[in-house]
């Protein structure tokens, strides 16, 4: 990199790490395979723990059951989809109106907006979003997760790894990579 070039945006500096991410065991691409949604869902327990379902280029789709309410928090350098499968979602912002979202609905909380996810009573969520992206944003809490689950189910091949969440990855400013 020369003197002249601008530094590079966070994303691009996280790409690469998020592209290993997003590779099973053995180096082929996840989603791949079709991937039914209600049988996906069946497989997960856990509320609030975000399992790696596929990728798009360096983005991952991830799924959630959630049930009750979530931390208030932001994400400072990404974009977060969220598609409701089944239940309803309300997504509470500080500074603009709340959102109810019902089976089919989605909508992308734009980086730096906090928000607070609400399932009443449950919600199944598909989410959008880099890999890396830790599910409580730049707030701690006991609903952080910073493993990523890979989904589970059926005679799938079950690798027996997780993915470790490097949080320092969401609050790098792009100011700091600058030289
Ligand atoms: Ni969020």
């Amino acid at each position: 990199m020369t003197e002249t070039d601008p530094p590079p945006l966070a994303s691009q500096r996280v790409k690469h790490v998020t592209g290993e991410n997003l590779l099973q065991p053995g180096g082929q691409r996840l989603g791949v395979e079709k991937i039914a949604l209600a049988e996906a869902f069946d497989s997960i327990t856990e509320h609030w723990s975000p399992h790696l379902a596929g990728a798009v280029n360096d983005h991952a789709i991830k799924l959630a059951k959630t049930s009750g309410e979530f931390v208030w928090h932001q994400h400072n350098n990404t974009d977060e989809l969220f598609l409701v499968q089944s239940g309803t979602l309300r997504l509470e912002f500080r500074e603009r109106e709340n959102v109810t979202l019902t089976a089919g609905e989605f909508i992308v909380v734009p980086q730096g907006t906090e928000h607070r996810p609400v399932a009443e009573p449950e919600a199944e969520l598909l989410l959008v979003e880099p890999a890396e992206t830790v599910n409580t944003g730049d707030t701690q809490s006991e609903q952080t997760q910073e493993e990523l689950q890979r989904l589970e189910w059926g005679d799938r091949p079950q690798p027996n790894i997780t993915i470790t969440i490097t949080i320092t990855t969401c609050r790098v400013g792009r100011q700091e990579w600058g030289r």
